[in-house]
């Protein structure tokens, strides 16, 4: 069976932009693979390490909406990576072998670096980010990692890597791929790309109640002023929900409506989030049992994190010995 591994920076609560990015694939993923998913806490730290006081709680939000959404602790190692060190020995092994070259030229740094100007990432930490990521994948020997087209060259780097390693020393590691998710374009409520630091998210923790406040909300095509005004579905960020959440039947009357003008928004927007909030119910349900005792999803994770090292300490002893330490 090929093994998995990806990963998620705690950022706390999740929202549907992540649930149709990375997590339906995991869900999918872990009736077939062998998976590892865990908590990049460590990673989180190389932008934030000026303030680092959110991670804990973060980590406990995020891993109890995992858990919610059905990732299943007794067929995935559902692990915290900073509960692992031998991922910092190998980060350092590795460390030692990647040019500073090949990070600089990282598409992913040049991006951050002119992005994040009010944090200051000018660190060796933030610098070698992918090198922890390539020590976070080959701990397991992946054969495969699911992420998205941003971390694709991060992948790319962790096979250069071990190329590098294997030849250097001998074959440790397998060269992992790129599985690429396809993700289902979740426009925010405001049209931007979903994102909790643009506070335009629906999470997956939301009431009813909320969820249908913040949709009857959304943006619709901005051409449609009034209600008797025609609109183009294709250029409603709504729209982009009914797409996902809709029979193709109410995709049709949809369609047909706002295009003559024949139903208004608020009700066109009615008939989609009823969906979504039927869809987050069973997610609502198991998260509400994780609230009633926290302490489950601390277990969890104590007993994956041992599972995570029990299988690292196999690869870094056969790491030790190979580069002869
Ligand atoms: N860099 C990834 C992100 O920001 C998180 C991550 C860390 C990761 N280590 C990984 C993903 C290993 C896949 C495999 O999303
Ligand atoms: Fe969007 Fe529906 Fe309004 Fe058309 S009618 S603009 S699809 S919300």
């Amino acid at each position: 069976m090929d093994t998995i591994v990806s990963g998620m920076r705690p950022t706390g609560r999740l929202h549907l932009g992540h649930l149709h990015g990375a997590l339906k694939n995991w869900l999918r993923l872990q009736e077939n693979y062998r998976c590892y998913f865990f908590v990049a806490d460590w990673h989180a730290l190389t932008t934030d390490y000026a303030a680092p006081q959110g991670i804990n709680q973060s980590t406990r939000e995020m891993v109890m909406d995992w858990l919610s959404v059905g990732l299943d602790p007794t067929r995935s190692v559902i692990f915290r990576q900073s509960r692992v060190k031998e991922h910092a020995e190998l980060h350092l092994l590795f460390s030692m072998i990647t040019p500073v070259s090949w990070l600089e030229r990282n598409p992913t740094y040049k991006d951050q670096m002119r992005e994040l100007v009010d944090k200051d990432i000018s660190t060796y930490g933030f610098l070698g980010y992918p090198v922890l990521q390539a020590a976070d994948i080959t701990m397991y020997k992946a054969n495969k990692v699911p992420v998205g087209v941003d971390q694709a060259p991060h992948v790319e780097l962790t096979r250069e890597i071990v190329r590098r390693f294997n030849q250097l020393y001998r074959v440790v590691f397998p060269e992992p791929e790129v599985l690429l998710t396809e993700a289902q374009k979740v426009p925010g409520l405001d049209g931007r790309k979903m994102s909790k630091s643009y506070n335009n998210a629906v999470l997956l923790a939301d009431s009813p109640k909320d969820i249908d406040q913040k949709l009857s909300r959304m943006m619709t095509d901005p051409a449609r002023v009034r209600r008797t005004d025609p609109g183009e579905p294709e250029k409603c960020p709504a729209f982009q929900l009914h797409k996902i959440y809709c029979t193709p039947q109410e995709i049709e009357t949809v369609s047909q409506g706002c295009r003559s003008a024949g139903i208004g928004c608020l009700d066109c927007k009615k008939i989609m989030i009823k969906h979504v909030i039927e869809d987050l119910a069973v997610f609502r349900e198991r998260r509400a049992e994780l609230e009633k005792d926290p302490s489950q999803v601390d277990d969890v994770l104590a007993a994956a994190n041992e599972v995570a090292r029990t299988r690292a300490a196999e690869t870094m002893a056969e790491v030790r010995e190979t580069v002869g330490l």
